[in-house]
């Protein structure tokens, strides 16, 4: 296997996206289009991969979290003169792929099929091309009456003729690296736009005699690349559909595909039920058998088999078997909450361990706190973890009753089969066995209400 290196042009401003925000960070689910299309290069076995940034250069370099090199393109002079910048990291060793960071939907498989057949047929490049209907603005490839590839001509530059051609240059290519940096050399503006075109490359090797060849991609969704947020929408519907299908081939039930939102390395267990408005982003994992959603957002969580999710959300946490959390709880990050655990209505954690068997059954808040096994939390529990300062770890030990409305001031611990009395304010720790009362002795005042108000009612 000869080396692979890619290069990816994401210097375009993207104007039409109408935006702030440098286009090709704009997301599809819970990745950038950028991220997408650096994974499938990793896929591809590309070792190295160098990103060609512009317009708002910083931004996408502290948005792109990925081990890949950087070059600046200060002026936008075209994708030959992007991959110019990218000379030095090219080398002169094996290939390398010139990719679109604005194509989210090519995949590793499609990109390595490119890369097999350029090293089979021992090209000096390949272009990855494309049938499609309307090949409006698109370079089209021309081949003579053997259908041998002579060249791949810019919409803006072809005759009437070249124009009724509907295969495509997808814009990415597998080049010989040494070549390619010889050919980059020939590229020049002068053409209809102005520019320094990268297909021209492809002329000059052909010139050489080299062996150039066009291969035709079987999907043409994988090269559709974004100009508007109209495309940004398509694009991620066919993603969606695309990681929701393999879900469900592989054994989850998705009750309305078009209305789940799974990213690409979420992973779900067999006979596990997903119901609609759901997002599942990150490195999020599900166990069989759970019930996810409605109206589920798990963002780089786990949850174990035989739990329920039910219109909650997850933020960075891990929930265990047979665990019902929901509905409408919200479990901040850093939670490992354990097995048979109920989690119920309007009940928020966080950075908190809750043990097995433990119910905090609703309208309950529990911060910075470590919770035993068979806890049981009545209605309108709060840790006050915070004095506006600092905050503080509570601990509360195996089957601990917190009665209704106990504030527990942190820090504070409540000891094994301790109790609390309902509306306490706990500030001192509670012993194993004892009870922790702290509230004011209620006082009946006889006849008050008919002193009070003088028209008895
Ligand atoms: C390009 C191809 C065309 C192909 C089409 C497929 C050229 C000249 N044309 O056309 O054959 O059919 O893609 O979509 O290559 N970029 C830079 N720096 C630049 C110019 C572009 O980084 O100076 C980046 C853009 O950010 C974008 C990509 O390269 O991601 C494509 O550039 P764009 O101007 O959109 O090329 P097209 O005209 O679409
Ligand atoms: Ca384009």
């Amino acid at each position: 296997m000869s080396k692979l290196k890619a290069v990816i042009l994401a210097a375009g401003a993207g104007t039409r996206m109408a935006s702030e925000i440098p286009k090709v960070l704009h997301k599809v689910l819970d990745r950038s289009m950028l991220a997408y299309v650096i994974e499938a290069a990793n896929e591809a076995g590309a070792k190295e991969i160098c990103v060609v940034v512009g317009h708002k250069a910083e931004t996408v370099i502290k948005e792109t979290p990925y081990e890949v090199a950087f070059v600046e393109q200060k002026e936008q002079l075209g994708t030959g003169h992007a991959v110019m910048q990218a000379e030095e990291f090219i080398g002169e060793e094996g290939n390398v792929l010139i990719l679109f960071g604005d194509t989210p939907l090519i995949t590793g498989d499609t990109l390595k099929s490119m890369v097999d057949y350029h090293n089979t047929n021992e090209n000096a490049v390949t272009v990855l091309s494309a049938m499609v209907s309307n090949p409006q603005g698109y370079g089209r490839i021309i081949r003579d009456n053997n259908s041998t590839f002579i060249k791949s001509i810019e919409h803006k530059d072809a005759s009437l003729e070249e124009l009724k051609v509907k295969e495509i240059n997808s814009g990415m290519y597998c080049f010989n690296a040494a070549i390619l940096k010889e050919a980059l050399k020939e590229i020049t503006p002068h053409n209809a736009q102005g520019e320094y075109y990268l297909p021209d490359a492809v002329l000059h090797i052909l010139n050489k005699k080299l062996k150039a060849d066009a291969l035709v991609i079987d999907s043409y969704e994988e090269i559709l690349g974004v100009n508007t947020r109209v495309q940004l929408a398509e694009v991620s519907k066919i993603m969606r559909k695309r990681i929701n299908e393999q879900h469900m081939l592989g054994g989850v039930t998705i009750i309305n595909p078009d209305q789940t939102y799974i990213g690409k390395d979420v992973k779900i267990g067999l006979d596990t039920i997903v119901y609609p408005n759901s997002f599942l982003e990150g490195r999020t994992s599900i166990g069989t058998n759970c019930t996810i959603g409605p109206s589920a957002k798990l963002i780089s969580s786990t949850v174990n088999d035989f739990s329920i999710i039910d219109q909650s959300t997850i933020l960075s946490s891990s929930v265990g078997e047979h665990t019902n959390v929901g509905p409408y709880a919200y479990i901040r990050p850093n939670c490992t909450i354990g097995d048979h655990v109920k989690i119920g209505d309007f009940v928020e954690i966080k950075n908190a361990r809750i043990g097995n068997n433990t119910k905090v059954s609703h309208l309950t808040y529990i911060g910075d706190a470590d919770v035993g096994e068979y806890v049981n939390f009545g209605c309108g529990t709060v840790v006050v973890n915070y004095d506006g300062v600092n905050k503080f770890r509570t601990t509360i030990k195996d089957y601990a009753f917190i009665g209704c409305n106990t504030n527990l001031i942190s820090p504070v611990k409540v000891e094994e089969k301790a109790y609390t009395a309902a509306g306490s304010t706990i500030t001192k720790d509670v012993p194993a066995y004892g009870l922790g009362i702290a509230r004011a002795q209620q006082v009946n005042i006889e006849d008050w209400v008919k002193r009070k108000r003088n028209k008895l009612f």
